[in-house]
């Protein structure tokens, strides 16, 4: 009994090994195939980037993060985590496993960049670093998406506190000076000091965020070369840009320069001061607040612009004209009668009061009439609250098949601007 018992036994326990070693070997044939094949895909992944991007293919990889990372980061970009809409796609916030916070800005389809060139600019934008600059912490490229991941700065943006009658209230003089001198810095670190010159060519409010301590960042730089507006330098077929921030001869001929930068930068300037925005009819029989603030300057009385709600503060109220003057100089028609940036700095900083005379800025409404309306196109995105809009304006209504890039301030803005506009010598 016991004999036949075992060899049962036996026979079983064989014919167990005759059918799980085989299975177990061949498993492990197909796991180390698997790997060589993955382990050579990978190396020919690493050599195509490195025949693409040399030295800097450890740091592309640094800077990429997977799908599945960002989507667990927002929520799977569920819609409580939008932060924000502007030109080129939504901005959503998130945090990374590490605890880091994020905004992911998730690119319009629209932006028609092989994925090349696409990590071409990114390696050069993630350089720009610089305490007045949000930073670029990487990129996402999966499929279709392509999404560009920037540090979170917490305290929203500029417009958020300047446009609000009892949040403005916070931002007080010092504070507000602070803001004027640091998005200067960051400008000048922008055309001067960083090895890729960068024109911003949308400089806004809106794109100054605001750290916990109130200091300045600019967002948004870099795009135009992210999106591949053009390649051109110094002149381009389609605007990036927002009205009443945009310089007369990039709104009406498409050149940019540095000084179309010193041209926004002094819109903001006089805002922060006034705390009004530039295109809104708040001065009853004024245009803009370019042209107000001339008048009163011109009638000796600029501190007339100052937001009344600071006015009562103590402050000093020279270094408040200053500003005014050194806005009133930046908006000049001409380029080359505006400062260049470094020039702001050393006004900003120097106790010195001999700063040039301003003359005439353009008005507004001048800027707006020379462009030509089409239709706007599908590239359209409504606003959430205030956050700005792009619309497509076919400039081939005047000359070739050029299109314009136009964000407004506001939806409410549009129909008046296209009414404006559409008044103007457009469709000769
Ligand atoms: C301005 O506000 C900041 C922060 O709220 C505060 O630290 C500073 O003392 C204020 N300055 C003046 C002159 O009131
Ligand atoms: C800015 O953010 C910090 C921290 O997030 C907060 O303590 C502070 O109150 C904020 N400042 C304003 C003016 O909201
Ligand atoms: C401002 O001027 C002081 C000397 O007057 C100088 O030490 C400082 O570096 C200047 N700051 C900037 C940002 O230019």
């Amino acid at each position: 009994m016991l004999d036949t018992n075992c060899s049962g036994n036996k026979k079983s326990v064989s014919r167990v090994v005759l059918i799980v070693v085989p299975v177990v070997v061949s498993i492990i044939l197909l796991l180390c195939v698997c790997y060589f094949i993955l382990k050579r895909s990978r190396k020919k992944y690493n050599t195509l980037l490195r025949e693409n991007f040399g030295e800097e293919s450890a740091t592309l990889e640094s800077l990429q993060f997977g799908l599945v990372t960002i989507e667990a980061a927002t929520n799977k970009f569920s819609y409580e985590k939008r932060i924000g809409e502007g030109g080129f796609g939504v901005v959503y916030k998130g945090v990374l496993p590490d605890g880091r916070e994020i905004a992911v800005k998730k690119l319009s389809k629209s932006s028609g960049q092989g994925a090349n060139e696409f990590k071409n600019e990114i390696l050069l934008i993630a350089k720009l670093q610089h305490r007045n600059l949000v930073t670029l912490l990487g990129f996402c490229l999966e499929e279709h998406e392509k999404m560009l991941i920037y540090e979170f700065v917490s305290n929203k943006s500029l417009d958020y506190f300047l446009f609000d009658s009892h949040r403005s209230k916070q931002l007080n003089w010092s504070e507000r000076y602070k803001i004027i001198e640091g998005i200067a810095q960051g400008i000048s670190y922008l055309h001067e000091h960083s090895r890729l010159k960068v024109i911003h060519r949308d400089l806004k409010p809106s794109n100054v965020l605001l750290d916990s301590n109130m200091n300045p960042k600019i967002s948004d730089f870099g795009m135009a070369r992210i999106v591949a507006i053009d390649q051109l330098q110094g002149k381009t077929n389609r605007i990036v840009g927002t009205y009443g921030y945009m310089s007369p001869e990039y709104a009406m001929h498409g050149q940019f320069s540095e000084k179309s930068d010193v041209f926004s930068f002094g819109v903001i300037v006089l805002e922060i001061i006034s705390a009004k925005r530039n295109t809104r009819s708040v001065f009853s029989d004024h245009d803009d607040l370019l042209s107000y603030t001339w008048e009163q300057w011109m009638d000796e009385a600029p501190l007339n612009i100052f937001d009344q709600s600071i006015k009562a503060e103590f402050c000093d109220h020279s270094e408040v004209v200053k500003c005014i003057q050194i806005g009133l100089l930046c908006v000049q028609e001409k380029p080359d009668d505006r400062p260049k940036i470094t020039q702001v700095i050393s006004y900003l900083n120097s106790s010195i009061t001999e700063l040039p005379l301003p003359k005439k800025p353009i008005r507004q409404s001048g800027i707006v009439q020379k462009i030509a309306v089409g239709e706007s196109s599908s590239g359209s995105t409504p606003s959430i609250n205030e956050m700005s809009v792009s619309i497509f304006i076919p400039r081939n209504l005047i000359s070739g098949r050029q299109f314009y890039v136009i964000t407004l301030p506001s939806k409410a803005n549009i129909d008046d601007f296209i009414c404006r506009a559409s008044k103007g010598k457009c469709y000769e």
